[in-house]
């Protein structure tokens, strides 16, 4: 050990750059495109696609079938863009329905691993039929064009084909993480007024059953719109059951047709709806349309992940956020690729779990989190390499900055030395990667590397001006493909959080880094919002939670580095008038949080404290509380209303 630590350093102080083979650059997707059009190497490629109409315009021929022709590829009124205007368009014609004309319809679009481990392989025909049953129920039911469709699955192959089966008939679904909370689906049932709520009875989870359908009831109690649920049977145990609402799964579809028409929609008509985290209590409601989304998912995925035609392509994350919508969901069954669904926890029931399954489905793309590369890295290498691992030939990274460290382990103990990494920055609301390497980029072990070809991104200062080798503002110089159309039902507060800090231009909100030769090095985020294990959750969101429980009074949330999560949840609670601090309230108040939100949202510490330092106008003020907790200088205090305070942060029982 002490040997492989030396090992990684010398590497790291080398500031190794790490080049693809000329053989292995040869026979990638983007070199062959290349080549088609004469362009010699990768500085080329990006000065070339600098003309994203053209760009785009080129990607759209060669990955979706339009019901009709578009006029214009863009049009920019900003801050809003619409991608490829006046064409009729439906994801789920790439998706699936032009798959069935071809050989593809017996090619296998998803292998699915459940934590128990059985196995059940789903080809694109079967997917198709499976889609247009659940379609023609949910039209049964009085879904119509435009309605919103709630969706809590955990990773199952029905999770697509509830998706699929919205997106079929111009429904917009809006998918809720199944690790989320009652209370955290209700307020977004709420928000978008799902009229429909499909779930399932229960789920396993490391060894256990959670019990999904319970807690969608609980939900739909308090979400007067939603008028039926779709209960998919995953095992079998007895559920809570309201007549006249609920419906089976198999029974609403058996006696179903096996066809359903496709509607053809606007390709600017929204596909869906993805809660996300922002700075305030409320989550955003991210909006994502058909035509643009599905050029910019596939594109992506068939240049950076390089899929070919017998590719077994893994994304391990979970279909619940971005990652799984544009990579297990779309872009893989735009292009035609086999996939791997798996349904449990990763070291689960022993630590090779992951790496038998690569080795079992001959996975050859392997897309995770460096989250999940570091809890791997804590159970030791000896278990990868228990494995054979040698159907892999292309690594990714996702979700947060991956530490060198992390990065040069996942090369040397998963990929054998033999597969390069693609980095891949972007967000919820940017649909698809925007920064991330090529199979053909040079790598520097921890930078994103730059932005694809199709996609202006530069590091600004407060003032607005690019920066080099100083961190500034990560911001998009031009629209993309892929990029949210807007904010459910606040139009205000799109314009406010993303477009007012420079004008037209989009802020991501994470401090970044340019070097010398034009990499980026993403930092983390510059707003009061967490990245735990990969996940975005804001710092008010869980101070909400905390209040809400009866003895609480006040608390202030920061994020603190943390060696595995990227960052772990403190919280600093003031309880109320005459309540006495002890470990039990303490328990109490951290599972309060996850009843509110989810488990990922409970504090790894929560300290109790007799205030919090705040501005005059009572804002909490984090920056300084982060500081004192991580035993950094505290700054400047001369604003707050109570500077004594500060103090109590390091008093914290
Ligand atoms: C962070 C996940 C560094 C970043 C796809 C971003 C990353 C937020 C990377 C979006 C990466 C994502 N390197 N940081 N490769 N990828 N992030 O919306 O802070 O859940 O703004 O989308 O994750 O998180 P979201």
């Amino acid at each position: 050990m002490a040997e492989e630590k030396k090992d990684i350093s010398v590497l790291l102080t080398e500031k190794r750059v790490f080049k693809p083979t000329p053989e292995f650059v040869e026979q990638t997707n983007v070199k062959k495109w290349m080549n088609k059009h004469g362009i010699k190497d990768y500085d080329e490629l990006l000065k070339k696609c600098e003309d994203i109409e053209w760009f785009w315009g080129e990607m759209s021929k060669e990955l979706v079938e339009w019901y009709s022709p578009y006029d214009k590829v863009l049009d920019w009124n900003p801050p809003f863009a619409k991608w490829f205007t006046g064409a009729k368009y439906n994801i789920v014609h790439d998706a699936l329905d032009k798959h069935i004309k071809t050989a593809r319809k017996d090619k296998i679009a998803y292998i699915f691993e459940g934590e128990p481990g059985d196995i059940k392989k789903w080809t694109y025909g079967e997917l198709y039929t499976e889609v247009n049953k659940l379609a023609n129920a949910l039209k049964s039911l009085g879904v119509k064009k435009g309605d919103r469709v709630g969706i809590y699955l955990p990773m199952l192959v029905e999770l697509p084909i509830a998706m699929l089966a919205c997106a079929k008939i111009g429904a917009v679904h809006s998918v809720v993480f199944s690790g989320f909370s009652a209370t955290a689906l209700r307020d977004r049932l709420i928000d978008c007024e799902s009229k429909v709520v499909i779930t399932c009875d229960h789920f396993y989870r490391r060894g256990g059953k959670v019990a999904l359908k319970k807690q969608t009831d609980e939900a739909v109690e308090g979400a007067p719109t939603v008028k039926n649920v779709i209960v998919y049977k995953r095992i079998g145990d007895d559920v809570p059951w309201t007549e006249g609402r609920d419906h089976w799964w198999h029974e609403i579809t058996k006696d179903q047709s096996a066809e359903c028409e496709t509607e053809k929609l606007d390709a600017n008509d929204l596909l869906y709806i993805l809660y996300t985290s922002g700075t305030t209590g409320k989550p955003k409601g991210i909006l994502h349309a058909h035509g643009g989304y599905a050029v910019g998912t596939a594109q992506t995925l068939k240049w950076v992940f390089d899929l070919k035609e017998d590719d077994i392509w893994w994304c391990a994350a979970d279909i619940g956020w971005v990652t799984g919508h544009s990579y297990i969901v779309y872009a893989p069954l735009i292009l035609g690729t086999t996939s791997i669904i798996y349904e449990g926890a990763p070291a689960f029931p022993e630590p090779e779990r992951w790496w038998s399954i690569i080795d079992k489905h001959k996975v050859s793309v392997l897309y995770t989190s460096p989250t999940a590369i570091r809890a791997h890295m804590r159970l030791g290498e000896e278990h990868p390499q228990k494995c054979g691992l040698d159907s892999l030939r292309i690594l990714g990274s996702v979700g947060e900055p991956i530490n060198p460290e992390a990065w040069i382990w996942y090369h040397k103990y998963i990929g054998r030395e033999q597969c390069p990494i693609m980095d891949t920055w972007w967000q919820t609301e940017t649909g698809h990667f925007c920064i991330s390497p090529l199979p053909i980029t040079s790598l520097k072990p921890g930078s994103a590397t730059k932005p694809l070809p199709g996609i202006k991104a530069a590091v600004y200062n407060e003032q607005g001006e690019a920066v080099t080798n100083a961190g500034g503002n990560l911001v998009m110089l031009n629209p993309w493909p892929g990029m949210l159309r807007g904010l459910y039902k606040d139009e205000e507060r799109y314009k406010q959080v993303y477009w007012s800090k420079f004008q037209n231009t989009y802020l991501a909100g994470d401090v970044t880094r340019m070097d010398e030769d034009g990499y980026f090095w993403i930092q983390g985020r510059a707003d009061d919002v967490l990245n735990v294990a990969g996940h975005r959750i804001g710092n008010s969101e869980i101070e909400s939670a905390l209040v809400s429980h009866p003895k609480v009074a006040e608390a202030a949330v920061i994020g603190k580095p943390h060696e595995l999560k990227g960052e772990s949840i403190a919280a600093f609670v003031v309880l109320r008038q005459g309540v006495e601090p002890n470990e039990e309230l303490r328990k109490e108040i951290r599972e309060h949080v996850g009843t509110e939100i989810g488990k990922i949202a409970r504090p790894d510490e929560i300290g109790f404290v007799n205030d919090v330092p705040k501005t005059r106008s009572g804002k909490i003020m984090r920056r300084v509380i982060r500081a004192k907790a991580i035993g950094e200088k505290v700054g400047d205090i001369s604003t707050l209303a109570n500077p004594e305070a500060v103090e109590e942060i390091s008093r914290a029982k």
